[in-house]
């Protein structure tokens, strides 16, 4: 009995999140957790969800960022954002999100977008995404690489990833080059990423029979595959920090790069 009303709550659960997860516009970029500015409150909205939060201050032309209180469901609007994360104050019950780091809803891509880039997100909604990386992001100049590592490990596999990076107006990453290996190594080096393994968005196109970025070029025209470790012709693909690339099997979760196109 217990079994069946657990289960019955489950498929309760699962059927209702569908709809969630389609009324849900962009998914909300945190720029820090645990942490929050301590200057430039202009406003204090109280019991309030973080995604409505984010729209106030959205609608508002000189707010820059808010800092969000879970337990007290309390949102503080800011007129500046913190130029490094160096300014902000560390408190565990907060989380500090700017509004350069959000995707934020368009009714046409062509009436307004100025200065900002247009994406269509998986929800087929049009957004505006800022054209500079975003302060929560990682940015090589020379490469014009610009990413953010998503350190879930369980809820990605290649498609749900590829939704959510569209939904924070990116992509699955593109590594077309050793140069961005080495990037990432270093940033590796530099406990700026936290694992050595993370998915990118390439794939074995069994259609064709080649190795394939998520933009239609090849993997293995610009990388030797011969120091890679991908061994089959099936598959995702992993970057991992000694191997270069891995392949792994259809299906499988992990953390992953999502790429801001810049
Ligand atoms: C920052 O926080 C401290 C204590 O947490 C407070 O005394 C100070 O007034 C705050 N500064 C500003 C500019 O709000
Ligand atoms: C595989 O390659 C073919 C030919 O270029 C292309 O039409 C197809 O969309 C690719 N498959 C995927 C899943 O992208």
């Amino acid at each position: 009995m217990h079994v069946v009303k657990e289960r019955t709550s489950f498929l309760l659960f699962a059927y209702l999140s569908q709809f969630i997860s389609v009324a849900s516009v962009a998914d909300i970029v945190i720029d820090a957790n645990g942490k929050f500015f301590n200057q430039s409150i202009f406003e204090t909205l109280d019991i309030i969800g973080l995604k409505q939060c984010v729209r106030e201050c959205q609608s508002r032309d000189d707010c820059k960022a808010v800092n969000y209180k879970r337990d007290d469901l309390q949102c503080q609007l800011l007129w500046t954002s913190a130029s490094n994360s160096l300014e902000l104050q560390i408190n565990d019950k907060y989380q500090y999100i700017t509004m350069e780091s959000q995707t934020t809803v368009l009714k046409k891509c062509t009436t307004s977008c100025k200065d900002r880039r247009c994406v269509r997100l998986s929800s087929g909604q049009d957004y505006c995404v800022a054209n500079s990386c975003p302060v929560s992001h990682r940015m090589n100049k020379a490469l014009k690489f610009c990413y953010l590592a998503v350190e879930d490990r369980d809820n990605y596999d290649f498609t749900t990833g590829m939704a959510h990076c569209r939904n924070i107006g990116s992509r699955l990453a593109v590594l077309p080059t050793l140069d961005y290996h080495w990037y990432l190594y270093g940033d590796i080096q530099n406990s700026l990423l936290q694992n050595n393994k993370y998915r990118v968005g390439g794939f074995f196109n069994v259609t064709i029979g080649e190795w394939q970025w998520i933009d239609g070029s090849l993997v293995f025209d610009t990388i030797d595959r011969t120091l890679t470790d991908v061994n089959d012709d099936e598959g995702e693909l992993l970057w991992h920090k000694l191997a270069i690339f891995r392949d792994f099997d259809i299906g499988r979760t992990e953390r992953l790069l999502c790429e801001r196109i810049i």
